[in-house]
């Protein structure tokens, strides 16, 4: 099992709409997933309610209450399990991350976000200690524009380069498409031209992203496993 926990310190940034992208793309392929709400405002929960018939195969969505994430993910028996957490900074958030084989932290490249994104990666370095392991991590950028890229973003990105900061290379690029299936239900593999401008794009970059994120997650195995016989 694979824990995928989606974490920031505030909340707009791409949490939801990244995790049920990627929940989407996991399943289309095949890959059974467990989807964890454990935001209180339960937009996944709400998506899933609302349009049950539209959920994609396979994708299981389960809400966790403030005090029972991690009791939440340990039961799921799926091969990915995607958490997606509220936007701030309590137990909860540090307990999941506590959990998680690889934390993703969304960042809409300006300064601001970046200094949250530290925010998040101190809780990460804090369980760490806590659980004596390392606690794999990736900043990755959301909603970015997906024909210009600013000046103060690549800056951004330099800088956190500099720092240590491991980036995904693929962002989230912000498309209607990835909006839309909170409003109709299902997943950007479900919309036409109608529904949303070009939903192909999307599904590239939703597969390229989670293919990153894949191949993410066979490195830290192959590791831990070289650790295990050295
Ligand atoms: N890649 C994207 N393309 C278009 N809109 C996006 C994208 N990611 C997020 N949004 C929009 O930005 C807002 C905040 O996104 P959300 O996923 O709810 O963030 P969070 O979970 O971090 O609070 C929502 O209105 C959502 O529709
Ligand atoms: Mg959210």
């Amino acid at each position: 099992m694979q824990v995928i926990v989606f974490a920031s310190s505030k909340g707009g940034v791409g949490k939801t709409t990244s995790a049920l992208t990627l929940s989407s793309v996991l399943t289309h392929h095949g890959a059974q997933t467990t989807l964890i709400d454990a935001d209180p405002n339960a937009p996944l929960a709400v998506w899933a309610k609302r349009f049950p018939d539209s959920v994609p195969q396979g994708l299981t969505v389960k809400t966790a209450f403030r005090t029972d994430v991690a009791d939440i993910i340990d039961s799921a028996a799926d091969p990915y399990v995607i958490v997606d957490l509220e936007g701030s900074r309590n137990e909860e958030v540090s307990v999941a991350i506590g959990r998680a084989d690889l934390v993703l932290i969304p960042m809409k490249g300006n300064r601001l976000d970046a200094d949250e994104a530290v925010n998040v990666i101190k809780v990460i370095r804090k369980q760490e200690s806590i659980f004596r392991r390392a606690i794999p991590f990736r900043v990755f950028l959301s909603q970015t524009s997906p024909v210009i890229v600013d000046r103060g973003m690549r800056d951004i990105c330099k800088q956190m380069r500099e720092n240590g900061i491991p980036m995904l290379k693929t962002g989230m690029v912000e498309r209607a498409a990835f909006k839309a299936p909170f409003a109709l239900g299902g997943s950007i593999y479900d919309l036409n031209e109608r529904e949303a401008k070009n939903p192909l794009a999307a599904i590239t970059n939703a597969e390229t992203f989670a293919q990153e994120i894949r191949d993410i997650l066979i490195g830290t195995n192959v590791r831990a496993e070289v650790t295990t016989h050295a």
